[in-house]
C-alpha cells in the first residue's frame, strides 16, 4: 500500500466509486473522451469539504473504473467561479485554438460572479471556455470571455455542447431558471440563441439544472428518439435533488415532447446532475452522476473529502409496450472488478426468511432474478443497523428504508422520508435485480436498469447478513442468485 492509497483505509471511503483525494466535490463536468483517455472533470473546492469557489478538479481512465488524479484544470478568474459545463474535441479546427493535427480539448462552463450575485443582481452567471493543447494537464481561458454574456437571467447556467450533424456547427443547452434554451455555434466562440423547451413541462418543484441531449436508436427497432436530461433542485419525488428525463424528438435546432408523465433517471436520493460523455469511441451513451443530494451534501459523514460519483453506466432506450424507457445500467466492464462465486438457485418458504451471511456486503454485488412479487431484502450488521429494501409487485412499488442504517442523523432529511419507486412499466414474470454496495452507498437495478434507485449509507459496522424475507403466501423463487466480491481499483 502506497502513500496515494492510504487514503483507501479511511472510513466509508468508497472502494470502487470515484472520489477526490481530499476536499468538497459535486457535479460531474466536462465529460470527453480523447485521445485513449476518458476524462472526469468535477466542482471542486480545494480548500474544504464544504461548498465554495468552484474550480474544475480533474481526474482521467482509460476504464471509467480505475482513475488517474491530475491536477486542477480551471480555476476561478477575475469572471467568477467555475460552475458546471462540458468538454468537446475540436476536430477541425472551428475555433482556431488547436490545429488539425492538435485539435483542441475545449470546456465550455458557466462563470459564477459571487459579487454580482450578493449585490442582487441577475446577471451573475455567463458562459466562458477555456482550451487545452496538451490533453487537459493545463488550460488556456479564452481572452474574449465571456462568450455568452446575460442579459439578467439569475439562474442561467450549466453548457452542454456537442457536434450537431444535423446543421453542422455546434449545439449548446443551456439552462435559464424554468426552462432549456439551445444556442448554436460555428465556432464554440460566436452564439447564437435557438429555441426553448419546457416552461410548461415536466417537473418544475425547483431550478432546472445540467441539461443533457442525445439519440438513440430505440433497441430491437430502426426508430430514432432523443432523449433530455434536466436535473431539479429542489422537486425530486424522494425529496430534494433529482434528475428528470424527456423523451422526444429534436429536428436540429428545437427539442419537442409529448410526454405527459414525469420520468426520472433514478429514484432514490443520491444521484444528481448526471450527464454523459462525449466522443465515447464504442458510440455508447455513457452516465455518471454525482451520488449525493443538495438536502444534506454538506453533511455527510465523512472527514477528508465529501461525496463520490455513481458508477459509469450505459443508457439505452428501449420499448416495453407502448412505453419508451430510458434504461441505465452498470458498464460491462465494471464485471471485470467482480469475484464471482458459481449462481445458485434459491428457495425460501411462504412466510419465511433465508438468511445469507457474507464477509463484507459493503463491497459486494447481488445479482438474481425472481417473478415473486411481495418479499424483502433486509442487510444486516451485528450493531442492528439495516437496509431494508421492499419490493410489491401487487402494487408496482419498491421502497428503499435508510432510517436504521448507521450513521443518519448528521441531517433531518437524510433518514425520511422513505425512498418509493413506481415500477408501472416493469413487464410481468421473472425479473433481474442488481444490487452493489459500497462502503457507503448502494445502487439497485431492476430489470436491467429499467428502474434504478441510488442512495448513500454510512453504517457504522460494515454489513455482514443479507435477509430474504417471502412475504408472499406461496414458495419463492430465486433463479441464478450470484453474490460477488467487488475488488478494490486500488
Ligand atoms: C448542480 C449545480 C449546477 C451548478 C453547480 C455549482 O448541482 O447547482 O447548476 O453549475 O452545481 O457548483
Amino acid at each position: 500500500e502506497s502513500a496515494e492509497t492510504a487514503y483507501y483505509q479511511e472510513a466509508y471511503r468508497p472502494q470502487f466509486h470515484f472520489t477526490p483525494e481530499e476536499k468538497w466535490m459535486n457535479d460531474p463536468n466536462g465529460l470527453v473522451y480523447h485521445k485513449g483517455v476518458y476524462h472526469l472533470f468535477y466542482q471542486y473546492y480545494p480548500d474544504d469539504t464544504v461548498w465554495g469557489p468552484m474550480h474544475w478538479g480533474h481526474a482521467v481512465s482509460k476504464d471509467m473504473i480505475h482513475w488517474d488524479h491530475k491536477p486542477i484544470a480551471l480555476f476561478p478568474d477575475e469572471h467568477g467561479y467555475i460552475f458546471s459545463g462540458s468538454a468537446v474535441v475540436d476536430e477541425n479546427n472551428t475555433s482556431g485554438f488547436g490545429s488539425k493535427d492538435n485539435p483542441a480539448l475545449v470546456a465550455i462552463y458557466t462563470y459564477h460572479l459571487i459579487e454580482g450575485e450578493k449585490a442582487g443582481k441577475n446577471d451573475f452567471q455567463t458562459q466562458g471556455i477555456a482550451y487545452s493543447l496538451d490533453n487537459g494537464d493545463t488550460w488556456i481561458k479564452y481572452e474574449g470571455n465571456p462568450v455568452i454574456p446575460n442579459k439578467g437571467v439569475k439562474d442561467f447556467r450549466d453548457p452542454k455542447v456537442f457536434w450537431n450533424d444535423k446543421v453542422d456547427k455546434w449545439t449548446m443547452l443551456l439552462v435559464a431558471g424554468d426552462h432549456l434554451q439551445i444556442w448554436e455555434s460555428p465556432n464554440l466562440i460566436d452564439w447564437q440563441y435557438k429555441s426553448e423547451f419546457g416552461r410548461n413541462q415536466g417537473a418544475h418543484g425547483g431550478v432546472w439544472e445540467c441539461p443533457d441531449l442525445f439519440s438513440f436508436k430505440v433497441e430491437g427497432t430502426d426508430e430514432v428518439k432523443w432523449v433530455l436530461l434536466i436535473s431539479i433542485n429542489p422537486g425530486a419525488p424522494n425529496g430534494g435533488s433529482g434528475t428528470q428525463y424527456f423523451i422526444g424528438d429534436f429536428d436540429g435546432t428545437t427539442f419537442t415532447s409529448d410526454q405527459k408523465d414525469e420520468r426520472w433517471i433514478d429514484l432514490g436520493r443520491d444521484n444528481y446532475a448526471g450527464v454523459t460523455y462525449n466522443n465515447v469511441p464504442s458510440n455508447e451513451r455513457i452516465f455518471i452522476g454525482w451520488m449525493s443530494n443538495w438536502d444534506y451534501a454538506r453533511d455527510t459523514p465523512t472527514e477528508k473529502w465529501r461525496s463520490a460519483m455513481t458508477l459509469p453506466r450505459k443508457l439505452s432506450l428501449q420499448k416495453t409496450g407502448d412505453s419508451y424507457e430510458l434504461f441505465n445500467y452498470p458498464l460491462k466492464g465494471f464485471d471485470d472488478l467482480l469475484e464471482k462465486e458459481p449462481a445458485r438457485n434459491l428457495t425460501v418458504a411462504s412466510q419465511g426468511v433465508s438468511e445469507i451471511p457474507f464477509e463484507n456486503y459493503n463491497q459486494s454485488d447481488l445479482q438474481f432474478r425472481t417473478g415473486e412479487s411481495l418479499f424483502e431484502l433486509t442487510y444486516k450488521n451485528s450493531l442492528e443497523e439495516q437496509v431494508v429494501i421492499n419490493v410489491d409487485r401487487t402494487t408496482m412499488t419498491m421502497t428503499l428504508n435508510r432510517a436504521n442504517s448507521g450513521k443518519t442523523d448528521f441531517h433531518e432529511s437524510f433518514a425520511d422520508p422513505l425512498q418509493k419507486m413506481k415500477l408501472p412499466n416493469l413487464p410481468e414474470g421473472e425479473v433481474g435485480f442488481r444490487i452493489i454496495m459500497d462502503s457507503s452507498s448502494i445502487e439497485i437495478f431492476v430489470n436491467g436498469g429499467q428502474y434504478a434507485m441510488t442512495s448513500q449509507l454510512f453504517p457504522n459496522e460494515n454489513y455482514n447478513a443479507l435477509e430474504i424475507k417471502n412475504m408472499d403466501q406461496k414458495e419463492m423463487t430465486i433463479n441464478d442468485f450470484q453474490l460477488s466480491k467487488v475488488k478494490s481499483i486500488w
